[in-house]
């Protein structure tokens, strides 16, 4: 018998690292955000000088990159520690993630992390968030869901986040960004964002976390 997963998949700020989270929490499975391994791999990248364009040098750093995923007190966040540092917040800057969509165009660089995400696939399921987790690499999940949500309300999402935090943030150049985002995303060659043709679709524009995270436990329980 397969070990079960549950892939989420959808643009930048639509809650699905969240939703994940939580599912992962409330179930007691496993949880991949594979979003972080594309955003450790172009940080990485800056790190040893290597450029975001060099395709093969990034498809050895992929293959040999030394990160470790330690599960934190909030089911919310794990702790993401890069080359022996923490680099948790550090990835998430938007700047980091228009680097992880760079080096997540690259078809090198998508071989060299398939096996490393599939290795998440542990006993007693996995919840997996990312762009294409129902669409290649677990094709085979039990529950797809595809989130979604208006441009502008990702970018408010944002937004609030970053102030919450303290930290500088502009609303206009946050939507420039998202949009940008999506558009790499869903018109690079491999592997592009879109929903599997059996993922469930949700969009969260008017919903808060808690009804999304319902909505999917529901689903996950049809399935059972
Ligand atoms: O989900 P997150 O915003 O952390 O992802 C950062 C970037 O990594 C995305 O914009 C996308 O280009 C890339 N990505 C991907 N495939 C995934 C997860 C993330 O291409 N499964």
């Amino acid at each position: 018998q397969a070990i079960p997963v549950i892939t989420i998949d959808g643009p930048g700020g639509s809650g699905k690292g969240t939703i994940a989270g939580l599912l992962a929490s409330r179930l007691g499975w496993n949880l991949l955000d594979s979003g972080a391994l594309y955003r450790l791999l172009a940080f990485a990248a800056q790190n040893h000088g290597v450029s975001l364009t060099n395709e093969e040098a990034l498809e050895a750093l992929a293959a040999h990159l030394d990160v470790q995923f330690v599960a934190g007190d909030d089911a919310r966040e794990q702790h993401i520690i890069l080359e022996g540092e923490e680099v948790t917040r550090a990835i998430r800057t938007e700047a980091a993630g228009a680097g992880a969509s760079q080096v997540a165009a690259l078809p090198a660089v998508r071989a060299a992390l398939l096996q490393r995400q599939r290795a998440f696939r542990e006993a007693p399921g996995l919840v997996a968030d990312g762009r294409d987790m129902g669409t290649v690499v677990f094709a085979d999940a039990q529950l797809k869901v595809y989130l979604t949500a208006s441009a502008e309300e990702r970018a408010g999402r944002r937004h609030r986040q970053l102030l919450e935090k303290g930290e500088a943030a502009n609303l206009a150049s946050l939507l420039d960004e998202i949009v940008a985002r999506d558009d790499r995303d869903m018109n690079r060659s491999v592997a592009p964002l879109r929903p599997a043709e059996d993922a469930i679709l949700i969009d969260s524009t008017q919903m808060d976390i808690e009804e999304v995270l319902e909505m999917v436990h529901k689903e996950a329980q049809k399935r059972d």
